[in-house]
């Protein structure tokens, strides 16, 4: 029984997560270090305890969104000094000492492999009002004995591996997430029953580069095959791989394993040989078709989105081309989309041939207008015919419909009858608007 005097005691913590969904999965792992402390989560900000953000330094406006929201809390903690300020994840790793010296109320900075630390430094709070800065990257951290505290619902991120040793020339990530390290195949085997357990269904293996998993007992194909065959698991994703090592031992595993999704996320990041180059991507454009060919060859009816960079430095009109041209003909099923955006401390930030804003806006709105047919394109071929469904929320348009996916991932509205969230269902797609199928169930 809990009761009422030990309620009002309990000290409460909120977290932002921004970024990507590693940060989502290590939000959750840093909740269940404050809740082993002691701590209860609050939805309500203002009256927390512990406010931790949990940042992303990936391209420069998810930083700027960060700083803006630290300028509010500052007014938050002039009204409550007690509440405790930290920041986390890569902008913590990255921009420690700037932060340091223009937000002297962050009280706390924990880089992505420091928070172990996180009990100690809520003891210690309880006795002085030091600040604490631990950004060390660790060639070993991976969090293995630790199960992090999810909310329920139908999909479940489970991190495979952290770090990233490819070292594209844009990319920040190397720097702020330090070698790449894999979990065994065990614990993540125990972490994914213990998901089903929790009444998860689908399960996301997540990493920087999932397929670099390497460990003594195997390697990413065995890795999927294992996680494929735990009991219960209707639906099986990944991401994000790198195109070099897909390979066919990778699609075999996933040609043989009817729970593991139809969807491979492979990033591009640019079609022209030089600038793919320059990025250090290590494929060409000719490798990446032939790889699509490849893919299309194991799983006829695998969709493949796609990440692409836009205005990478000294990148032409003609080499832009390029990237349409790859688009055009894998017809990606969706693409995330980006500005270059320099980093500073990359390879390529150091470039003396920086792309222009305007030319970069311009080239993105090209991409994104090619991108809309592509959808539509794949979208359109799938009227008529009929799809299993993964019931996952209901429809925000309507009380009356399901929103449920596909197992290439794309979204489908349908009306609707006797099932429920979680349920396996076969829906006949009849039409298509956006990004979005419309069906019915059969
Ligand atoms: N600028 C723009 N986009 C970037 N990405 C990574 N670094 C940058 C950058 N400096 C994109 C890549 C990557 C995705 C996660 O973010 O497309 O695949
Ligand atoms: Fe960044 Fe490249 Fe590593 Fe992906 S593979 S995290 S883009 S360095």
């Amino acid at each position: 029984m809990i009761l009422k005097e030990n309620k009002i005691q309990t000290k409460s913590y909120f977290i932002e997560t921004y970024g990507c969904q590693m940060n989502v999965y290590d939000s959750e792992l840093v909740a269940s270090f404050l809740e082993k402390s002691g701590y209860q989560s609050t939805s309500d900000y203002n009256s927390a305890d512990v406010i931790f953000l949990n940042t992303c330094s990936i391209r420069d406006n998810a930083e700027n969104t960060v700083h803006r929201k630290l300028e509010n809390l500052a007014y938050l903690k002039k009204q409550n000094p007690k509440m405790m300020i930290g920041v986390l994840g890569c902008m913590a790793q990255n921009l420690k000492n700037e932060l340091m010296e223009s937000k002297p109320y962050v009280d706390v900075i924990l880089g992505p492999d420091s928070y172990r630390k996180i009990p100690e430094i809520l003891e210690s709070r309880n006795k002085t009002n030091n600040h604490f800065v631990d950004t060390k990257l660790s060639k070993f951290e991976i969090y293995e004995d630790l199960f992090p505290t999810r909310k329920s619902g139908v999909n479940a991120w489970v991190s495979i591996m952290r770090g990233c040793d490819k070292f594209c020339t844009f990319c920040i990530v190397p720097f702020t997430r330090g070698r790449e390290r894999s979990r065994t195949i065990d614990s993540i085997v125990k972490e994914v029953e213990a998901c089903i357990e929790q009444g998860f269904i689908e399960i996301t293996l997540l990493g920087q580069n999932v397929n670099s998993f390497r460990t003594p007992d195997g390697e990413f194909p065995e890795l999927l095959d294992a996680v494929s065959k735990v009991k219960g698991l209707k639906r099986l994703r990944y991401t994000s791989p790198h195109p070099r090592d897909i390979d066919d031992h990778l699609l075999n595993v996933m040609k043989k394993n009817k729970n593991i999704c139809n969807h491979i996320h492979l990033p591009l990041q640019a079609g022209s040989d030089r600038i793919l180059k320059r990025m250090n991507r290590t494929y060409s454009k000719k490798e990446f078709l032939d790889l699509v060919i490849k893919i299309k060859k194991y799983l006829p009816d695998c969709s493949i989105t796609t990440d692409i960079i836009v205005g990478f430095p000294g990148e032409t009109e003609e080499e832009f081309s390029d990237t349409l041209d790859v688009a055009e003909k894998v017809i990606f099923d969706n693409s995330f989309m980006f500005k270059y955006s320099p980093r500073p401390g990359t390879k390529a930030a150091g470039y003396t041939d920086q792309v222009d804003e305007e030319v970069k806006q311009n080239r993105l709105e090209r991409y994104i207008a090619l991108q809309k047919i592509l959808t539509l394109k794949n979208n359109k071929l799938k009227i008529g015919k009929t799809f299993e469904v993964l019931v996952e929320k209901e429809s925000k348009k309507s009380a009356n419909q399901w929103a449920g996916r596909l197992d290439g991932n794309m979204w489908v509205v349908f009306d609707k009858t006797n099932e429920k969230i979680k349920d396996l269902v076969k829906v006949r797609i009849l039409d298509t608007k956006g990004i979005t199928l419309f069906g019915e169930r059969v």
